[in-house]
């Protein structure tokens, strides 16, 4: 089917558009009365993602409240863990909770991989086509799954955690087996993305979300090789690789094949271009707190980030948008961007050379 708004898309391809393409992290949740609505209506979070016309429903609701460039399908990256053999709860309040974890060799070889794990979840596949048939090409639709290291530090530390020690103690530990449960969540989330694809995902994200919690050389073999493997094998989409806090591996992103290297708001737009020699679209990176500030100040607080970021960019946060943000703020941020059109210096063209880039 045809998209009637093709930015995003057009954007990552290295076309010239008239402005960034915008859409929010987390854009389909409790931001949204419409989504407390529904979700005030269920027995809980897992209801509704397991349901494939109401994950349907809170997908579409950004796109028409926000009037953002794309649709992100509304589920978790939980359902992997789920899927090989490992269910979640999520506990009102407090987050992920996980009633068995990865202790020892057995649990990980009793664990499901590959095609085996991903054909449990159906439900999401048809969420998918629902939520593609509904949206009927309006915008594009964003599939996604967390990085492997993500996905090992919840099954292994059972729920979330400030310093996900327990996970960090499991990678030193026992890295053998480590690597051997990586493989096995890699191998799933290759199969799982493919599926996501065929089933109507037009780009997919990968969010490794508890990257900055290591080390650079732990990242370097517990992190990057799986995400990269996870790239290599997936040729059908674009992929956004987002790391929030591993702003000290951003060269070896820009040796990633994938299409957009997504910014938390630690990393600066200029020092980040610096470091990588790719011609790889840029995400993010505003920081969700400016979402308090005044409607002045964000409007000119995007403003000066299109301009530091100066074309092949995708206006995002710098990670999920908080729970409580007043809505009205965060249409501010959306409008602010619709709103922008790049100079010619500006134009968004890839070619970073070419590029004025202000405010450095
Ligand atoms: O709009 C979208 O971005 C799509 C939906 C989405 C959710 N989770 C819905 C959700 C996406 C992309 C995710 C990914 C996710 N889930 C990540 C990676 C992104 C990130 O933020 O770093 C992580 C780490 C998780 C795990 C997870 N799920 C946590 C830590 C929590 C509890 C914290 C919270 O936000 O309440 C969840 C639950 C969750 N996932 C909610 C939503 C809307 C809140 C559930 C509710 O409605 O009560």
């Amino acid at each position: 089917m045809k998209l009637k708004n093709d930015i995003l898309l057009r954007t990552i391809a290295g076309e010239e558009v008239e402005r960034p393409p915008v859409w929010l992290m987390r854009q389909a949740g409790r931001i949204l009365p419409q989504y407390r609505k529904v979700r005030s209506s269920l027995s809980g979070f897992r209801e509704l993602v397991n349901t494939p016309d109401l994950a349907a429903e809170v997908t579409i609701q950004p796109v028409d409240e926000l009037g953002v460039d794309a649709a992100i399908i509304f589920s978790d990256i939980l359902v992997i863990p789920e899927a090989m053999g490992l269910p979640y709860e999520l506990i009102e309040k407090k987050g992920p909770y996980f009633p068995r974890t990865i202790e020892n060799a057995n649990d990980v070889d009793l664990l499901r991989s590959g095609l085996d794990a991903a054909e449990n979840l159906e439900y999401v596949y048809n969420a998918i086509k629902t939520t593609s048939a509904n949206l009927n090409g309006r915008v594009p639709l964003i599939g996604f799954c967390g990085a492997p290291w993500t996905i090992l530090s919840y099954m292994i530390e059972g729920s979330g955690s400030k310093t996900f020690s327990k996970a960090r103690r499991f990678l030193h530990q026992e890295p053998e087996l480590a690597h051997k449960l990586l493989e096995k969540i890699t191998k799933t989330s290759i199969a799982y993305l493919k599926q996501k694809i065929q089933s109507g995902c037009h780009l997919v994200q990968i969010f490794d979300s508890w990257a900055g919690i290591l080390s650079p050389t732990s990242y370097k073999e517990f992190g990057l090789p799986y995400i990269a493997k996870i790239c290599e094998s997936i040729s059908e989409a674009p992929k956004i690789v987002f790391a929030k806090g591993a702003w000290f591996a951003m060269k070896e992103f820009g040796r990633l094949n994938c299409e957009v290297v997504g910014l938390d708001w630690n990393m600066s737009p200029e020092w980040s271009r610096n470091q990588i020699n790719s011609t790889q679209t840029f995400q993010g990176n505003f920081d969700p707190a400016m979402l308090y500030a005044s409607h002045d100040k964000i409007q000119s607080e995007t403003v000066s980030m299109i301009k530091r970021f100066g074309g092949n960019h995708i206006a995002n946060l710098g990670h999920g948008v908080y729970p409580d943000t007043p809505l009205e703020n965060v249409k501010v941020f959306v409008n602010t961007v619709k709103n922008f059109r790049y100079s010619k210096l500006e134009t968004s063209s890839g070619h970073h050379s070419d590029l004025k880039i202000s405010n450095l």
